[in-house]
Parts: C-alpha cells; structure tokens; sequence
C-alpha cells in the first residue's frame, strides 16, 4: 500500500481526536514554517507502582499527516508507562504509516514534540485546570483568544 493509502486510510476515521477535559496532562507545539499546531492531553493510571497512560487525545490544526500520526500516537500511547512513552520517536509514533516523505517529517516530530511537553508538564507543571469553556485551553481558543484578532495566524476547517 502507498504512502497516501495508508494516510488516506488513517484520516478516514481518526482516533481519539478532541479536547480532553479531565486531563493530567496537556502538551502543545507549533510550528512556525507551516503555522500547523498539534496539541495532545493525556490521563494517567497507576499500575505495578508505575505511572501509565490510560488515555491520550489530540487536536491538531495541521497537515492529514499531522492527524494521522497524532491519532495513531494516541492510540499506541495507552497503557505504556511514562518512561517508555519518553523513549518514542516520531518514526515509531508514525510507524504505521511507514517512512515519510521528507516534505511530511516534521509533521511528525510535531506530534513527538507534544508528547515531550505533555510529559514534561506531568512532572514540572500543575494538571491543566480550566473548564473547556474558557477560551483557550482548547487549540481554537488558544489560536483565536477571546477579544483578540487571530493575528498571522489563519486558521481553517479542514474539509470532512
Ligand atoms: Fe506542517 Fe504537516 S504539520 S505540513
């Protein structure tokens, strides 16, 4: 199967996409060349006296590589430990979808990259405290605040 089929496939139905309001842990990046964002919420379990990722969810507003790799992150994240979700790259994250083209890598070292901040808020940071109502805690509401003009920034639905 080609590269686009299995991407095709992947955004056919992603997984795991949308806020998480009861999150332990919320991590985000940007990236500025494309202006795409990914953010990624994570709720933690406690087995064998290790810390474990129960549920991992994901908004992006990116490129279909983006969301097939955040959605495929989301679900290879579930019931790993801490540790073994910090040792993942963004090759085995977008694994599935085999090698990606080199114009598609940093798709993926996006997703990597909020992984990384989402686990490194589970252990510097307070858990994520605003209701969903907010504007900005969710991806929208932080790229378009309440009362301030989206700036630089255009954001725009993808198609269904
Ligand atoms: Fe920028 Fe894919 S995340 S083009």
């Amino acid at each position: 199967m080609s590269f686009e089929d299995k991407l095709q496939n992947a955004i056919a139905n992603p997984q795991n996409m949308g806020e998480m309001t009861d999150a332990d842990s919320v991590g985000t990046v940007g990236n500025p060349e494309c202006g795409d964002m990914v953010r990624l919420w994570l709720k933690f379990d406690e087995k064998d006296g290790k810390k474990v990722i129960n549920k991992a969810s994901f908004q992006s507003f990116g490129c279909q590589t983006a969301i097939a790799v955040a959605s495929m992150a989301t679900e290879m994240l579930k019931g790993k430990t801490v540790e073994e979700a910090r040792e993942l790259k963004s090759t085995d994250l977008s694994e599935e979808l085999g090698p990606l083209p080199p114009m598609k890598i940093h798709c993926g070292e996006m997703v990597e990259g909020a992984l990384r901040d989402a686990l490194k808020e589970d252990s510097d940071k307070e858990p994520p405290t605003q209701p969903s109502s907010v504007p900005g805690n969710t991806l929208l509401g932080d790229m378009n605040p309440a009362g301030k003009k989206s700036g630089k920034l255009k954001v725009i639905k993808l198609e269904e």
